[in-house]
């Protein structure tokens, strides 16, 4: 990974981070947790304030899988303090999770700065496992909000794939063929595909699905 951007798969870079909680050694701080680390462009822009309202709402969802949330920017941290403060007195919400203070290091490593907007980050998103790997990265430009339901839906979507080793559908759990079914991995032998059929609903033998389990 030296030299080069983390992709999904590989581990999350170490590092250590100063952010408004305190100094944190990333992903070692988080082991055995999921968390997401996402970047905005700066502090006091009105996209980027919606979105921590968004983020800050679902929280406690996130939490309760498992899974926590930061924040960075290259700005002080200062200007994060300021800045929440000012969400919590004018839009009533309290951000309790932790945002970086880049200096401009995590953004080079994770290769967040935006290349037209001098050291202003892209809106990146990092999904990482409670293992330290990259399992997704999502990219969205300056002027498009993020879509945190979806956000949400992909850390449920993951952790089901995981625990039940299975495949998740398109609009998983509305999807237009299966509903809120999941998708047997296809099978890789004869023997396995001349059995799927028979142990579960099935469009062919590479596209079975069943319901969830639990
Ligand atoms: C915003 O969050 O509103 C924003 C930030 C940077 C560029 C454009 C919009």
């Amino acid at each position: 990974m030296e030299g080069r951007m983390p992709l999904i798969g590989d581990p999350f870079p170490e590092m250590e981070v100063q952010t408004t909680h305190g100094k944190m050694k990333l992903p070692g701080d988080l082991a055995g947790k999921w968390f997401i680390l996402f970047s905005h462009p700066a502090d006091f822009t009105p996209v980027c304030t919606t979105e921590f309202y968004a983020f800050q709402k679902r929280y406690p969802q996130f939490r309760e899988l498992n899974t926590e949330l930061i924040g960075l920017s290259v700005d002080q941290v200062f200007s994060h303090i300021k800045w929440i403060e000012w969400i919590r007195d004018n839009l009533h919400i309290q951000i309790e999770f932790p945002i970086i203070a880049d200096t401009g290091k995590v953004a080079e490593t994770l290769g967040l700065i935006h290349p037209g907007a001098a050291s202003n980050t892209v809106r990146a998103v990092f999904f990482v496992d409670p293992q330290a790997k990259i399992r997704a990265i999502l990219y969205y430009p300056a002027e498009l909000g993020r879509n945190f339901d979806e956000i949400l839906r992909m850390i449920k979507a993951f952790q089901i794939a995981d625990q039940q080793k299975v495949a998740i559908p398109a609009n998983w759990p509305d999807n237009e063929l299966i509903g809120n079914r999941i998708i047997v991995p296809p099978a890789t032998d004869i023997a396995t595909a001349e059995k799927r059929k028979q142990e579960y609903e099935c469009y062919d033998w590479w596209l079975c699905h069943k319901p969830l389990e639990g």
